[in-house]
């Protein structure tokens, strides 16, 4: 394999890498060395970890290091971060970022058949390897998309700052400072790793991630078990005040009854809660079998009667299907309290049966006259009998 001679993007960087680079440094995909030989000249630099995919890179380098007597600067053979353990002051990246040409391969140039592809996967775990306030120093070119890798590293909780930029005959090139943005500081406090966008709800912006977790048992051993898990953030551009707040406030109710994921800690901006791992409510009810409908249709109904008697609006019942999810073992969760509301006339129930009449055609192994369950559904109101409805489902 070639080795990736230094271009301008390499002398580019460098000289941010002079100016930026501190303490214990990770030089990742360092071809010539020629980062990781500018980052041990500063005085700032305590020991550089220079590492690449290719070996030819790795053994050349390692010549100069032992022609030069080298000392603060070690060389090591990884794809990415595979073999790197411990955390860094300063990670430099000067990442393969060219889109993919057809039938040529070279690790060194392309970073995928987008060009950015290399880039999400090296910050799926750039900071699990970087101190809460280190930097990363990161190269890339309008060839890769800017808006793209602008929003790769918004969507793992970094923030960025140009630090300087070059125009090039067929392409701008950029040099980024990033650094984790308060809330990954915070979440990493608690232990949370690996954390990345997930979903655009209406309101909030939800990640996900992995924690460790250590569950006290009986005999006080620890037993350690890796949970995955959600975190909810107000959207920047949505205006609804104290969602956050509210949802956290309701989750604590209605956790207590059985409903909703699992919350698990929270601060006034966003809340963590555990990930529900299953399938969509209509998509599941495709494959399931009449039965298991059923007790699904059941636990959902009792779900909402609790709340009607709490007297609590979760609001959009009649149109649920973001919001159910079915796990594995056939139990509904419900997500998304942000517009629950006290209440004295509770609407749960009413809006699921409704709900269940009108999705009565993809429910195909089902009799039961839609427009009898409406009517069932307004003995309810007055009644509040939940029997009359299951009984008339069976
Ligand atoms: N605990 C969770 N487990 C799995 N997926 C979740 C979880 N919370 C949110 N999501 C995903 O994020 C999306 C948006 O979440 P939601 O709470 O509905 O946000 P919003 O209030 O902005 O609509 C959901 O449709 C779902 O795909
Ligand atoms: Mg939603």
């Amino acid at each position: 394999m070639d080795i990736y001679e230094p271009a301008e993007d390499s002398y580019l960087l460098q000289k941010e890498v002079q100016a930026h680079a501190e303490g214990r440094v990770l030089d990742l995909g360092t071809g010539s060395g020629i980062q990781g030989l500018a980052a041990i000249k500063s005085p700032r630099v305590r020991e550089v970890l220079s590492v690449d995919i290719n070996e030819n890179a790795i053994s050349e380098l390692q010549k100069i290091i032992r022609q030069q007597k080298l000392r603060k600067i070690k060389v090591l053979k990884s794809n990415l971060f595979e073999n790197i353990t411990g955390k860094f002051n300063t990670i430099i990246f000067n990442p393969p970022y060219l889109p993919q040409d057809e039938g040529i391969e070279d690790a060194a140039l392309y970073g995928g058949k987008k060009g950015w592809e290399v880039s999400e996967q090296f910050f799926h775990k750039a900071s699990s390897h970087l101190i809460s306030n280190g930097n990363i120093l990161f190269l890339f070119s309008t060839l890769t998309n800017k808006e793209k890798v602008e929003e790769i590293i918004g969507h793992h909780l970094f923030q960025f700052k140009e630090l300087s930029s070059e125009k090039m005959a067929w392409e701008k090139l950029y040099v980024y400072e990033i650094t984790k943005t308060d809330l990954l500081r915070e979440l990493e406090i608690k232990r949370v790793e690996e954390i990345h966008f997930l979903a655009k709800g209406k309101r909030g912006v939800i990640y996900k991630g992995i924690q460790e977790r250590a569950e006290l048992i009986k005999t006080h051993f620890a037993k350690k078990e890796t949970i995955s898990i959600a975190i909810k953030t107000k959207r920047e551009d949505s205006q609804a005040m104290g969602r956050i707040e509210n949802e956290v406030n309701w989750l604590k109710i209605l956790n207590k009854k059985g409903i909703g994921p699992k919350l698990l800690f929270s601060s006034k901006t966003y809340f963590a809660y555990k990930f529900v791992e299953g399938a969509l409510f209509l998509d599941w009810i495709e494959t399931a079998r009449k039965k298991e409908v059923l007790a699904v249709i059941k636990n959902l109904l009792n779900q909402c009667y609790i709340m009607d008697n709490i007297g609590v609006n979760k609001e959009e019942m009649h149109h649920p299907h973001k919001h159910i999810y079915i796990t594995k073992n056939h139990r509904p969760v419900m997500i998304d309290f942000e517009r629950c509301s006290r209440t004295e006339n509770p609407k749960n129930v009413t809006q699921f049966v409704e709900f269940l009449a009108r999705i009565k055609k993809d429910l195909k192994e089902f009799t039961y006259d839609p427009d009898k369950l409406r009517e069932l559904a307004k003995e309810y109101k007055q009644s509040r009998d939940l029997e009359i409805i299951i009984n008339f489902l069976l």
